[in-house]
């Protein structure tokens, strides 16, 4: 009879970050990790018997993440600042860089007063309305996306946040969300228009021209609408940019996720809207990634 050989969570790892580095995974050490660890339960004590039930449920997960299949989307969910997010097929998978995004937009809620108005055109998962919602305490988030499961995933997951279920910030104090089916502002309350204190967004905001270059996980998953932002890239950014002029409070703030490659564009588009750019905003890698601008107070 064979004895079958324990296996320790290292030896694990090992044997499927190789698998993953064969299929062309860009991070198969740190992949191979997080999947061992999403089955193991985050022990890394002892060995597990060659027979355990679990190596086979890790082997279905390794051979999806080998078909290019993104992590998120194996795992079901992703982590955004305090947040578990549940991620699906459809719906656009939240970057890291989003979370310096939702931070500018959660400083400037915080600035604005007790009860901020903060309004998040193209939601996706919910991911930035659910970070200004668990950290801003009184932030009155009205969030919507043209997408319908975008829509019923950031129900979804702020369902999670109110309900205060382990592993997921609850709301902060006072803090209210409503998500909408909306393109751009269009669905949001008429009654908002001139009020809002912050405009946060991570639009569509690639040209149709870059396709070419996308690894299989962001063509083959990410939506093409969450992507591309008309032939330019940037058709919804200046869309929003115009938009703010007449949706924000005067001294209000709108902070808009953009291609690296554009913050000049960003800051023209900006003033030609009539706002008073106030600084563009660079991520981890120094990288241009988001314009903060804000309408100018009026005159007495
Ligand atoms: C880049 S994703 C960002 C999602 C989310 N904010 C995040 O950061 O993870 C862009 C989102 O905009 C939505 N979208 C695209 N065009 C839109 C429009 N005209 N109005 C509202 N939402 C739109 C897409 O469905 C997608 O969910």
């Amino acid at each position: 009879m064979t004895v079958p050989t324990a296996l320790t969570a290292d030896a694990l790892v090992a044997r499927h970050a190789a698998t993953l580095a064969a299929a062309g995974v860009p991070t198969p050490g740190v992949d191979a990790r997080l999947l061992v660890r999403a089955v193991l339960g985050g022990t890394r004590d002892g060995a597990l018997a060659g027979d355990d039930p679990r190596l086979s449920e890790l082997d279905r997960l390794v051979a999806e993440r080998s078909r290019r299949i993104p992590l998120q989307l194996v795992l079901g969910a992703t982590w955004f600042r305090h947040l578990r997010l549940v991620c699906r097929p459809g719906v656009f998978i939240p970057r890291p860089e989003t979370e310096i995004v939702a931070g500018v937009a959660i400083a400037a809620a915080r600035d604005a007063g007790p009860r901020p108005v903060v309004v998040e055109p193209c939601t996706g998962t919910g991911a930035i309305a659910l970070a200004v919602a668990t950290e801003v305490a009184g932030a009155q988030v009205h969030a919507g996306d043209v997408s319908d499961d975008a829509v019923a995933l950031a129900r979804e997951n702020l369902a999670a946040v109110e309900a205060g279920d382990a592993d997921v910030a609850g709301l902060a104090d006072g803090a209210h969300v409503t998500i909408t089916p909306s393109d751009l502002l269009s669905g949001f309350p008429e009654d908002l228009r001139g009020t809002v204190d912050v405009l946060v967004s991570n639009p569509p905001y690639l040209p149709a021209g870059d396709r070419p270059t996308w690894e299989p996980e962001v063509a083959d998953h990410d939506p093409d609408a969450a992507l591309v932002g008309g032939r330019d890239g940037h058709e919804v950014v200046d869309a929003l940019l115009a938009l703010s002029a007449e949706w924000l409070r005067p001294g209000g703030t709108v902070v808009l996720e953009i291609d690296d490659r554009r913050g000049p564009d960003a800051i023209r588009a900006a003033e030609a809207a009539g706002l008073t750019v106030a600084a563009i905003v660079p991520d981890l890698t120094g990288a241009d990634r988001a314009v903060r601008a804000t309408r100018r107070e009026e005159r007495p």
